[in-house]
């Protein structure tokens, strides 16, 4: 979606976007931020593509500054409101890909939840090299990402109940999600992609989220969906 697509969100936000904090993945992202054991004396964190600030309300206590970066200004406005009064935390409404003009080498932790989904394999990948030219060397980037892997593991259990809720995924890892066509990514995919971009990667799992969140009965399968979460150190 397009910043003005968002911004149309900006009032509803909660309701359109599962807050990765909220559901069951919120205990995982706790362990995947303590491991990189930020310091509240000299820590910088950038989140690129901060929503509404959710991440950087619960968090950025743990660093001495804080900075998120949104394109879609009544949704930085929203963001701000919500974080006012946290101390050495700022927002900025500006597209992320331009992140570097202003944080270059600066992160000790990038964050990107749920952000780098376009179908346009340009902006992707100017937002990874975003992610990559923000984080200082030695820094971490933390990125949540759709799993094509769940995406076809859910096509199944629609199919064994006799539904057909979710467009078929391409080829290319392109599927539906929030009636947007979004990009999702395997897992050797993220592994390779964060690698090429100078990271090594030091956790790679799931970030579970309930079936009702698909649209399906609780019990739809013995693996809950999830979305891929990644602790990366920047190496180089
Ligand atoms: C699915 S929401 C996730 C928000 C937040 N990371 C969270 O987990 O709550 C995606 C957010 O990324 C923002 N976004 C998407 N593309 C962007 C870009 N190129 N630059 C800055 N923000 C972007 C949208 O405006 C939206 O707020």
């Amino acid at each position: 979606m397009r910043a003005a697509d968002w911004d149309r969100h900006a009032d509803d936000f909660e309701d359109l976007v599962t807050d990765v904090l909220e559901d069951g993945s919120g205990r995982e992202l706790d362990a995947y931020v303590a491991a990189v054991k930020p310091s509240q004396a000299t820590s910088v964190l950038v989140d690129l593509g901060c929503g509404v600030g959710s991440f950087i309300r619960k968090y950025a206590g743990r660093f001495a500054r804080a900075h998120g970066i949104d394109f879609a200004p009544r949704i930085v406005a929203r963001a701000a409101a919500l974080c006012q009064g946290l101390r050495g935390v700022s927002f900025e409404a500006m597209d992320a890909a331009r992140a570097p003009e202003k944080w270059a080498g600066a992160a000790d932790l990038t964050v990107s939840l749920n952000v780098i989904t376009s179908p346009s394999a340009a902006k992707r990948k100017a937002l990874w090299a975003s992610v990559a030219g923000v984080a200082k060397p030695g820094g971490r980037a933390l990125v949540v990402v759709p799993s094509i892997e769940c995406y076809r593991m859910v096509e199944r259990a629609e199919q064994s109940l006799g539904l057909f809720l979710q467009a078929p995924s391409k080829a290319d890892g392109m599927a539906v999600r929030a009636d947007a066509w979004q990009k999702h990514y395997e897992r050797e995919e993220l592994q390779a992609l964060l690698c090429s971009l100078g990271f090594r990667v030091e956790r790679l799992g799931k970030a579970i989220y309930p079936w009702s969140q698909e649209g399906l009965p609780a019990n739809s399968g013995a693996q809950k969906p999830w979305d891929w979460i990644c602790l990366a150190q920047k190496t180089r």
